[in-house]
């Protein structure tokens, strides 16, 4: 699994500041988050850390964000410095974590669509599951598995999507667009409606 984050880390930034971003992908994840107050949280592929300083400013007690790009770290770090929010940052694999300790609430934006077949997603799962204290909540943003579209452009709003196939482990493309209309491109894997069903059903 490439980080090719580390090439892409300030377009990937800019990005989270396009207004569907905050009025659409902000709100949703936000209400199935549920109350945030007081609780620990955990933001896996926190990226630059975009909702792990939202998680803190809403009132969680703790916020632990961690990402595999030392890039998407580097610019969270930064952003803590500039304004201490007292988040702890790491960089490290959703694959292959072990924190020794669990949380109220996982948060993991974007970070399924990087597993590349069930086995990975079982493993992202499986981990996720061991930081979870009984009781607690994950919450995830992802690609949609049942869109049949090969091409979507989205490019008034900024991206474009491309998916190669519609097997297990396709890649699909993403195309971000900056002001001056160049872009960057982030590769993602399909993985179908089946395949995570199977996975939520296997136990632990
Ligand atoms: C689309 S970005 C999302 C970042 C952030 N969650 C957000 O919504 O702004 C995907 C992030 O997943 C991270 N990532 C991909 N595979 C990962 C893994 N196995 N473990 C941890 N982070 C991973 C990438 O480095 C990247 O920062």
């Amino acid at each position: 699994m490439s980080s090719d984050y580390n090439k892409i880390a300030d377009e990937y930034k800019y990005s989270k500041s396009l207004p569907w971003r905050k009025y659409l992908e902000a709100h949703t994840l936000y209400k199935i988050a549920g109350d945030i107050y007081g609780k620990s949280v955990l933001d896996l592929a926190c990226g630059e850390g975009f909702y792990t300083r939202l998680y803190k400013l809403k009132g969680a007690s703790e916020v632990v964000g961690i990402d595999l790009s030392e890039q998407m770290i580097t610019l969270a770090m930064e952003a803590e410095k500039v304004d201490p929010l007292y988040i702890t940052y790491f960089v490290g694999n959703a694959l292959d974590l072990d924190l020794g300790r669990q949380f109220d609430l996982i948060s993991a934006s974007y970070l399924l669509n990087y597993a590349e077949n069930e086995s990975q997603l079982q493993t992202m799962c499986n981990i996720i599951s061991q930081h979870l204290k009984p009781g607690g909540r994950f919450v995830t943003i992802n690609n949609n598995p049942e869109c049949k579209h090969p091409e979507i452009s989205m490019r008034k709003y900024g991206f474009e999507r491309v998916q190669k196939g519609f097997d297990d482990g396709d890649e699909v493309i993403y195309k971000l667009y900056s002001p001056d209309q160049s872009y960057v491109e982030l590769t993602n894997y399909h993985l179908s409606g089946k395949c995570m069903k199977d996975v939520s059903r296997q136990p632990d």
